[in-house]
């Protein structure tokens, strides 16, 4: 255990699996008491319980990100039993691979709210409970926000929306002293979104593509979450951080020609 976060209270939203729940461990590890809040009652508790398991203070929250007054009974819950917020990381997201032709008006819907508008909420209901100056705001994007993908109207359009929510709060809440970025992560190896996107026999030709030639690990975001939050990134707002192997610079394969 670290004490780089130590005293500080972070909320992370969408944190029940994955990415997100590696995050919290990343802060809980560094001394952080940590909020974690997901939809599944069961499964944010388990999250929550594994955590504390680990050492850290921390509780769990069923709360749909869709939900605002939800949201708002959360970060009450969270003020009264930790105090004000550092640190506030929104992840929560849906997927599903489908050609547009054969999404219906509520699948496309469906991934805009529960990721942009989530992303909104998320945010915008915690700016009260804030401990500002200095709190850092984080969304979790991915490559989907400026790389058009089949397959992915949805996840496209509404991450594309998580980056300008993050751009235009960056704008108006840093006077207030809010830091908000966003990280957008490459292909993580064991998480729900690659079982989801990623076919398995293809993870030689995907890697090959990689300029890094490797999936991601979940720590990789959690290490690039704690940064964005430290005093080594407080001049660093409204930046779209990528953490993935070198994807966003597109194919890396034809190098290997070069070598
Ligand atoms: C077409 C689908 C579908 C599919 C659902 N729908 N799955 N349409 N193909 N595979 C449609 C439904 O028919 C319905 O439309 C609408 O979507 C809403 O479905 P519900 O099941 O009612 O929604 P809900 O219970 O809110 O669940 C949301 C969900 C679900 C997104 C559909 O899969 C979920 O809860 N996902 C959370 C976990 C997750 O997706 N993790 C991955 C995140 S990773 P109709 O018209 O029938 O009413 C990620 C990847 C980043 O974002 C990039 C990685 C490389
Ligand atoms: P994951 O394990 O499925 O994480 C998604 C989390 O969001 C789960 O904890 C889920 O828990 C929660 N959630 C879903 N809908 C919610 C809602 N409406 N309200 C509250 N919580 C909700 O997926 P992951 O692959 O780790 O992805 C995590 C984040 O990284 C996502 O933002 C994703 O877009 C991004 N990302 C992932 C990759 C990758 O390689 N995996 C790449 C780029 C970007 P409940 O089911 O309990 O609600």
């Amino acid at each position: 255990m670290g004490d780089r976060f130590a005293g500080k209270t972070v909320f992370v939203a969408g944190a029940s699996s994955g990415i997100n729940l590696a995050i919290a461990h990343g802060f809980g590890s560094e001394g952080a008491k940590v909020v974690v809040l997901s939809r599944s009652a069961e499964k944010i508790e388990a999250a929550a319980q594994g955590l504390r398991d680990a050492g850290v203070d921390a509780f769990g929250i069923a709360c749909d990100v869709r939900d605002y007054p939800g949201l708002e009974a959360a970060y009450a819950q969270t003020a009264e039993r930790y105090g004000k917020i550092d640190v506030l990381i929104s992840g929560a997201a849906g997927n599903f691979l489908a050609p547009a032709i054969k999404m219906s008006a509520n699948a496309f819907k469906t991934v805009i709210d529960i990721d942009l508008l989530g992303t909104f909420n998320v945010f915008r209901a915690s700016f009260d409970h804030l401990n500002k100056p200095g709190a850092s705001l984080i969304a979790i994007t991915a490559g989907q926000a400026v790389h058009p993908m089949s397959f992915q109207v949805h996840a496209c359009a509404a991450k594309a929306g998580v980056n300008m929510v993050t751009k235009c709060l960056a704008l108006e809440w840093g006077p207030a002293g809010v830091r908000v970025n966003a990280i957008s992560p490459g292909p993580i190896a064991d998480t729900e979104g690659m079982a989801r996107l990623a076919d398995p026999v293809r993870e030689k030709q995907i890697k090959g593509r990689l300029a890094l030639r490797d999936y991601g690990q979940k720590t990789d975001i959690a290490d690039a979450a704690m940064y964005l939050s430290s005093d080594a990134a407080k001049y660093v707002t409204g930046t779209i951080l990528n953490v993935d192997g070198g994807s966003d610079l597109g194919d890396a394969s034809a190098n290997a020609l070069a070598q």
